[in-house]
Parts: structure tokens; sequence; C-alpha cells
């Protein structure tokens, strides 16, 4: 019978994770599924615990589950503890484990598309819900020198530098509601959902780029469409620009080597995403 793997989100209309993955499942010739299981958050405890059966080998989570989920595992991963959010679950013969690749997939995706490396750089993040969290903790843990973090809501930016400050002295972190120009950073992160194909802010950017450093590193991670309205300005004024895509690939490469403990096929990954996203 073939394995089972899957999504666990609220709606998942959008996620294409189950696209790429089972492209990269069946590239390998491996004998499993990547299915969506839409889960409504008052049934997410019932689909959980079906994940410790045989055959499962666990899944990703994502909106609205990604904190909910921390309290239903038996493990959780340091990291993913310390960032307060799971999208990844791997089922250890009944036991449930929890990790965060969206941290790492971000930084990886900085690397290797962005060319950027975050030690001693200065960085304005913009956001701070789930992803927002996984960014300012993975630059944090990379070497970045200041963080400039911006949110709608002030006391949730705030909350979050107090807590980056406390596990990382050496970061200076600062919360803002809105970005403080000039713009004199290496790096601008959008981890809001302005910008999002299919939402009332499509087409909108979350901050003007008027004055940005020429070569800055501007990121979005929204990666539907693929090129926002903010990585358009930012190739305007002279900026280089990086999409979501590579942050979505390199988490779900990551998951897929927790679960098989082999390489994912990343190059297999990105072509069936993008032409999913066309
Ligand atoms: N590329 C990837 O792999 C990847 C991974 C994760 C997420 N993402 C994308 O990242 C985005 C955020 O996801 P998330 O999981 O962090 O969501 P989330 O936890 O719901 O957080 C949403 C963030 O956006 C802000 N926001 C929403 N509407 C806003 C508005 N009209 N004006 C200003 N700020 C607004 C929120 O501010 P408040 O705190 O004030 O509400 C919050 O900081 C989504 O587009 C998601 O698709 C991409």
């Amino acid at each position: 019978m073939a394995s089972l793997i899957g999504i666990l989100g609220y709606p998942l209309t959008h996620s294409i994770s189950p696209v790429f993955q089972q492209a990269a499942l069946d590239h390998l010739g491996l004998d499993a599924r990547y299915l969506a299981w839409e889960t409504e958050p008052s049934k997410l405890g019932e689909r959980v615990d079906s994940l410790r059966v045989d055959g499962v080998l666990g899944a990703n989570v994502t909106i609205p589950h990604k904190e909910a989920v921390l309290q239903l595992l038996d493990e959780i991963d340091p990291t993913a503890q310390a960032i307060g959010s799971v999208n990844t679950i791997v089922n250890e013969g009944g036991r449930l484990k929890g990790h965060n690749t969206d941290a790492p997939g971000f930084l990886r995706g900085l690397r290797e598309h962005g060319a950027f490396d975050p030690k001693g750089k200065k960085a304005l993040v913009m956001g701070a819900g789930g992803s927002g969290r996984g960014v300012v903790f993975a630059l944090a843990q990379a070497g970045i020198e200041t963080v400039t973090l911006v949110n709608r809501t002030l006391s949730r930016a705030e909350g979050l530098a107090r807590e980056v400050k406390a596990r990382f002295p050496d970061v200076a972190i600062e919360a803002h509601q809105q970005a403080p120009h000039p713009l004199e950073y290496d790096l601008l992160v959008n981890c809001t959902s302005i910008g999002m194909k299919h939402t009332p802010m499509e087409g909108d950017t979350p901050v003007e780029l008027k004055g940005i450093r020429a070569g800055a590193l501007v990121c979005d991670l929204v990666y539907n469409p693929q090129e926002t309205a903010l990585l358009k300005l930012a190739k305007e004024a002279g900026a280089r620009a990086l999409g979501g895509l590579p942050m979505l690939i390199f988490q779900g490469a990551i998951a897929f080597d927790l679960w098989f403990e082999r390489k994912a096929p990343v190059e297999v990954m990105f072509e069936a995403a993008r032409k999913a996203l066309r």
C-alpha cells in the first residue's frame, strides 16, 4: 500500500504543496501519495491523531494551524519550539514530532537564490505573524546585526522583539508600526499578506521603496503572484528582487528529507510549482 503524507490547513484552495510534493515522489518512483487534508480548526485534534498509524509518514501544516498544532504533538524540535510554529510533522512509529522547516527554507532561499548571507547585515522585516516570527529567528540565528521589525499591530512586533532579544542578545532589534525612512538596509523582507493574489490587497505594497540602497535585496514571502508589486518596485528602484517561491520549495524539500531520509529533487519541485502558478 502507498505511504501517505499530506498538508493540514483551512482552507487549502490555493496550496500548491500537493502539486510539487507529488511531482517529487513520482520523479523518484516512490510509492507514496501527498494529499490535501483540509481540516477545520475544530477537527484539528482528530486529524492529528489520525497521523499516528503505520503507513502515514507525517504531514505539512499551514494556516491557520501552525501554532495550535504544537500542543497536540509528542515532541517539538527546539527551533520550532522557540519560533512557536510547526509546519512539518514526522510520524516516528506512532509518536509525532514537530519541526519548523520555514526558517531554514527561508535562509536557503536567501543564500541560493538571493546570493545573500545575513551575517553582519541590517534588515527591515515587515510582518510579525507566523512567517515573520520564523524569518526573524532565522536571521538572528544566521548572525544578522540589526533587525527593524514593523507590524500594523505594534504590540505583536514588540513582543517578538523582546523574545529575540532574550535569546540573541547580540542582535539589535527594534519594533515600529511603520517603516522608518531612509531605508538604509541590506535586506527588506515582506512577511505580511499584502500583495497576495485573490485578496483585496493584491497589487498593494507594504512599504514605499524611495531611497532604498542600490543592490539591496528585497524579498517577498508572497509567491503568488511570483512577481508582486513590491518586487516590481524594487527592480525599478535599482534593488534586487527575490520572490517567495524558493522559500516555499525549500521548506518543502527539507520536510521531504525528514520524511524519506533522502534528498528531495528540488529542480523537479520548482518546475512543477512554476507550472501550477502560471
Ligand atoms: N513563501 C513561503 O514559503 C511562505 C511561507 C509562509 C508564509 N508565506 C506568506 O507570507 C504571508 C504571511 O503569512 P503568515 O503565515 O505570516 O500569516 P499571519 O500569521 O496571518 O500574519 C499576517 C501578517 O500580515 C499582516 N497584515 C495582514 N493584513 C495587513 C494589512 N492590510 N496591512 C498591514 N499588515 C497586514 C499582519 O499584521 P497584524 O499582526 O497587524 O495582523 C501579520 O503581520 C502570506 O502571504 C503567506 O502566503 C509564504
